[in-house]
């Protein structure tokens, strides 16, 4: 009798041994193909985060993101720059939405960016200004691309990026003068959007759920849990939240 009592006993634990075994497996294996990794992390960001050691070999330095603000700053017409920065107008209305660039030394954006992008990633910024958020995004490694339907502002990308060429390896990046409405965004792993800069967002969300490949991401800034038709799975810092297709 107590014979049969051990063998039973010993099954048991050789069952629950594979389980683990298998458990263990099954983690390492799904951590390791997944394309991002995603904390939820309601927290603020705090204390310094350079420098910052990307996903690829680039390792990103403030200096190297003070050099990127200089040259956008630097390259918006004057007219666009004293309406930015009036408290009165909080940011300079153009035909499509309101330009207010990213700032993108905000570590809520260096966190987020840090676990999202890497090479082989395609990346995307939805009414990219002045080109800041896509040459950041390239620091880490991803091929970016940045659309902006507004004439004076999409040239101060590009005149940013001509300053900005014999200090980094901008030929990932691309800048397109265009409506993204017209743009298909199955083609793109990770998708910015600077919440409220559209002033056609509800149509924007529609396209969102319709045309984001199942895998793929919307990071949105600053606004939380705003697109109803996309599913929120997570915070990053307080001004992140990132979304996927229902
Ligand atoms: C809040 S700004 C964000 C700029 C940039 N993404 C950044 O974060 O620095 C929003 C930008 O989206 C552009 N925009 C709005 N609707 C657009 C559309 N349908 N197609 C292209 N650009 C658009 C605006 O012209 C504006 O420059």
């Amino acid at each position: 009798m107590s014979n049969i009592k051990a063998v039973h006993s010993n099954k048991k634990n050789y069952t629950l041994l594979l389980i683990s075994v298998l458990s263990v497996f099954f983690f390492f294996v799904s951590y390791s193909i997944a394309p991002y990794c995603i904390a939820e992390d309601k927290s603020s960001v705090k204390g310094n985060l350079f420098p910052i050691h990307t996903q690829s070999s680039q390792v990103i330095t403030e200096e190297m993101i003070d050099i990127i603000v200089k040259a956008c700053d630097q390259s918006l017409p004057k007219k666009i720059e004293n309406q930015l920065f009036s408290f009165k107008t909080g940011g300079y209305y153009v035909e499509k939405g309101i330009f207010v660039p990213t700032r993108i030394k905000d570590p809520n954006i260096l966190t987020a960016f840090n676990k999202v992008l890497k090479p082989g990633i395609r990346f995307l910024d939805l009414g990219s200004g002045d080109g800041r958020v896509v040459f950041l995004a390239s620091l880490f490694g991803a091929a970016s691309t940045g659309i902006e339907f507004d004439e004076d502002i999409f040239n101060s990308g590009l005149k940013a990026r001509d300053k900005l060429s014999n200090r980094f390896d901008l030929s990932k990046t691309e800048l397109i003068r265009g409506d993204f409405f017209e743009a298909d965004f199955s083609g793109y792993d990770v998708i910015y959007y600077f919440m409220s800069g559209s002033f056609e967002e509800k149509r924007l969300e529609e396209k969102l759920a319709k045309e984001l490949k199942q895998e793929a991401i919307l990071v949105g800034y600053i606004e939380h849990e705003a697109f109803k038709e996309l599913l929120s799975v997570g915070r990053i810092g307080k001004r992140i939240t990132v979304y996927k297709k229902r």
